[in-house]
């Protein structure tokens, strides 16, 4: 197993993991209550919302914000953080450059992902926080991964790893909030 590439993919992809977790972790913030509105404004379309009441522009700004923070961290600490997974792996480790127009571009494309996926859901006669397995887990993945074409070439075989370490990852990082009580549903 390439643990180096799984670890490049990871790096590459955090602003997203970030974004995603913060546009759900600041929900239990009780000073944040105050931007809580939904971002389909409560609008219906054949008689159900457009998104519903779990996408907020709370969730979109703080979500964007902390992936954009994260990946400024990266980029100040690229090198350290190279030197350390090389030592630890005993083989060079290349982690792709992170900047912060990259990791806007990342945290964007991964909640407007979960915004359209949130669409679908809605359209299929899914209730908010209900369950929808692979789209739950993947959605923000594959926004990001299409948003971050507007900075950098694509990296297929680094998308696939992606997809591959985020179900597990999702899984448990959302078992975890379950279990801090900051979600409502273990998923
Ligand atoms: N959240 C938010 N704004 C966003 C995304 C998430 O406020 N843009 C918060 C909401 O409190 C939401 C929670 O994070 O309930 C969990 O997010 P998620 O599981 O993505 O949304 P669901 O409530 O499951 O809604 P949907 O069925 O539309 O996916
Ligand atoms: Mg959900």
């Amino acid at each position: 197993m390439d643990y180096g590439f799984i670890l490049e993919a990871f790096w590459f992809i955090l602003p997203a993991y970030v974004a995603n977790m913060a546009a759900t972790d600041v929900s239990v913030l009780p000073f944040l209550k105050k931007f809580n509105q939904p971002i389909d404004g409560g609008v219906k379309w054949h008689g159900t919302r457009l998104l519903g009441e779990g996408k907020t522009w709370r969730g979109l700004v703080f979500g964007v914000l902390a992936g954009v923070l994260a990946g400024w961290i990266q980029s100040m600490y690229h090198t350290q953080a190279a030197g350390l997974v090389s030592s630890l792996l005993s083989e060079p480790v290349n982690l792709p450059v992170m900047t912060i127009t990259l990791a806007f571009m990342i945290s964007l494309g991964a909640l407007t992902g979960d915004l359209i996926a949130s669409f679908g859901k809605r359209r299929i006669g899914l209730e908010s926080g209900s369950l929808a397995p692979l789209l739950d887990q993947l959605d923000y993945i594959i926004g990001a991964f299409i948003f971050s074409w507007f900075v950098v070439e694509p990296d297929i075989e680094m998308f696939g790893v992606i997809v591959l370490m985020t179900i597990p990852l999702h899984l448990f990082a959302n078992l975890a909030a379950w279990l801090l009580r900051i979600k409502k549903v273990p998923w």
